[in-house]
């Protein structure tokens, strides 16, 4: 089958000049969007033959239990080398630890291959993501899954797509009727998942876990569950999904309920009508809620370079009381 092609109802000329009249500092030469479908297309070649092909499983981070194999090293390279032919001087934060330039305004978020349990066990859910953020805000996202040849797409201000087409969140309005998905992180990380779980679950259709946060974002965004709730997550899990998400109509908080920022830790996503609902048991679920004034590992940002952490994070726990 053929791979999703770029989207054709904006030439990148359009892109630029609609960017340039949305105030954005757009650079030169190709549109971010454009590369980023370039970028995610050659990464996900290199995660379709890879599937078929004996895989290098290390293992990395606290209890060297977090599998990274050699596709997602490849597919870091494949991307960050789109990237630099490009835009040499935008800064790259990606997951295996690759870097680019210097410029403070543009940062390109990478998850070279999302969903990497799945993966190492050949379960064909994965996917790559590329979130472009520029003076702070993500204003491109890409998540592209070449094993089932989707790839979801937004940009500021613009529908979200689905290999071309809007894709909108659904219009469940009852709980009993959600299917939510969790992306919780390492197991070891707490114990406060299951209180989650047996808060939420008597009152939902079912809850999943399906091993990809990306993914899961995007299929917030394209209707097909009706929320998620993740923990323990690095910016490259999120940046490229919560735009999608909100680009398609859906709601992506923090745990207390404020917008959520690409450096959050923790965040609860729904179709906007559920988002009352599913907080409310939440806040029913925590035995140990964080204060947000106090030291919350839960908005420690991710740094640039340094192998995720599997323990750090606080989990979802909002706190009632919260205006
Ligand atoms: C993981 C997935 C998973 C989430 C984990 C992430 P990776 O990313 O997004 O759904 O629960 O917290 O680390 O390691 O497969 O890129
Ligand atoms: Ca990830
Ligand atoms: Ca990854």
């Amino acid at each position: 089958m053929a791979e999703p092609q770029p989207q054709e109802q904006d030439t990148p000329d359009d892109l630029s000049s609609e960017r340039a009249r949305a105030g954005h500092d757009m650079a030169p030469g190709a549109a971010i969007i454009d590369v980023a479908h370039e970028a995610a297309r050659r990464a996900g070649a290199i995660i379709r033959e890879g599937l078929a092909q004996t895989l290098q499983v290390d293992y990395k981070g606290e209890g060297a239990n977090d599998p990274v194999t050699d596709v997602d090293r490849r597919s870091e390279a494949a991307i960050a080398e789109t990237i630099r032919a490009h835009f040499p001087d935008h800064r790259i934060l990606s997951e295996e630890g690759t870097t680019g330039g210097q410029d403070p305004r543009w940062r390109w978020i990478v998850d070279p291959l999302d969903g990497t349990v799945n993966y190492a066990h050949r379960l064909p859910f994965s996917c790559v993501s590329i979130g472009v953020e520029h003076d702070g805000e993500i204003v491109a996202g890409v998540v592209y899954n070449p094993l089932a040849e989707e790839l979801f797409a937004a940009e500021q201000g613009k529908p979200a797509t689905l290999n071309g087409a809007p894709i909108r969140v659904s219009a469940t309005s009852e709980l009993r009727r959600a299917l939510l998905t969790s992306a919780f992180g390492p197991w070891e990380a707490s114990g406060r998942r299951f209180d989650r779980a047996r808060a939420l679950g008597p009152h939902v259709q079912a809850l999943r876990d399906l091993g990809s946060a990306a993914l899961e974002l995007c299929y917030v965004a394209a209707g097909r569950i009706d929320g998620m709730g993740g923990s323990s997550l690095n910016a490259w899990d999120v940046a490229a999904g919560m735009l999608i998400v909100r680009q398609a109509g859906g709601q992506v908080t923090d745990p207390y309920g404020d917008p959520f920022k690409v450096d959050d830790k923790s965040l609860v996503v729904s179709n906007g009508i559920l988002h009352g609902a599913i907080m409310a048991h939440l806040h029913g679920a925590s035995e140990v809620i964080p204060s947000k004034d106090s030291t919350d590992p839960a908005k420690e940002p991710a740094s640039p370079n340094t192998p995720p952490t599997t323990t750090t994070a606080a989990d979802i726990a909002p706190a009632p009381s919260h205006p």
